[in-house]
């Protein structure tokens, strides 16, 4: 791989990118995350640029973890909420994104609940463009995260078996753990009732269960899902109780699988609905991990396709 690879492109999602693209995210990652372990995480990587994130969805981690990775390498970082812009004045997202350019970003992140804007939007800018999260499609570097934070307790993913559990038709974290996952060599599988899979299963690398107990059999990872209510129009499962009977993660049901596990979410978690309450605080749970990883990962993201000469500048 030549010193540069990544430098302009976007970042739109991991189907279709190779092991050695994701390898490189992730190796990239590991030196970041030495530096935001320091006492002083302040490097000159990317001194001059601009990063501009413009999300219109709401965001804890995502929104936090950019606006930190940028701040950490020096990069000057201008957030725009949606519902602020002048969306809402009727600016088309073509207009916004000129605009955004004409404003002299390096980058721009978008989280949006149409699936596909992203993609669309990067080919009306010549900057790179991140994908923080586009509807029920994609979320990479929340892909990269959870992988990288795998690969950092149980070492290669090769051969480790991930059971994705939960709302996984409505999951943009799922889609982008299945092909980021699969393509480093994990054995992924999917776990809940059939409403809650998407209509495209067939295509994805995986094998579904409808029981948590064959899903998690032999599970090293198992990575809970958020029922994402608001995108749901129709009720998708009888009851909220009767959805954490049947498929909730809780010291009961993590007993199914490996005993040296460990337990994932995205977040934001709904406890006692897809994770039992004390189960996000266990020793088994790495969920805080990801949160961390994610601004590693991210610092990684904008090195790489701002092209910057240096991890420390
Ligand atoms: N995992 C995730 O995307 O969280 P936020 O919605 O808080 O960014």
């Amino acid at each position: 791989m030549s010193t540069k690879p990544l430098a302009g492109c976007d970042l739109l999602g991991l189907k279709g990118l190779d092991r050695e693209t994701l390898g490189h995210y992730l190796t990239t990652a590991a030196e970041f995350e030495k530096i935001i372990k320091r006492d002083i995480k302040k490097v000159p990587t990317l001194k001059g640029k601009s990063v501009i994130t413009l999300f219109y969805e709401n965001s804890t981690r995502t929104r936090t973890s950019f606006e930190a990775a940028g701040k950490y390498m020096s990069a000057d970082v201008i957030n725009i909420s949606g519902s602020t812009s002048s969306t809402t004045k009727g600016e088309s997202l073509r207009d916004t994104f000129l605009t955004l350019q004409a404003l002299t970003a390096d980058c721009i992140i978008m989280r949006t609940p149409f699936s596909g804007a992203p993609e669309q939007a990067a080919a009306w800018v010549d900057v790179p463009v991140i994908n923080a999260g586009d509807g029920m499609h994609e979320h990479p570097t929340q892909g990269l995260l959870d992988a990288y934070t795998i690969q950092k307790v149980k070492g290669p993913l090769d051969g480790l078996k991930v059971a994705i559990v939960g709302d996984v038709a409505h999951s943009r974290v799922a889609r982008s753990n299945v092909w980021g996952l699969s393509t480093l060599g994990a054995d992924v599988h999917l776990v809940g009732p059939n409403t809650l899979m998407p209509r495209d299963i067939s295509q994805l690398p995986v094998t579904v269960h409808n029981t948590l107990e064959s899903g998690l059999a032999g599970a090293d990872v198992v990575m809970v899902l958020r029922l994402q209510l608001e995108r749901m129009s129709k009720a998708l499962f009888p009851t909220a109780r009767e959805y954490h009977m049947t498929f909730g993660i809780n010291e009961a049901t993590l007993r199914y699988a490996k005993p040296d596990a460990i337990v994932m979410h995205p977040g934001p978690m709904n406890r006692g609905l897809e994770i039992g309450g004390d189960l996000p605080d266990g020793h088994q749970s790495v969920i805080c991990q990801q949160v961390t990883s994610g601004v590693a990962v991210r610092m990684a993201a904008l090195y790489l396709l701002l092209g910057a000469d240096g991890i420390e500048g």
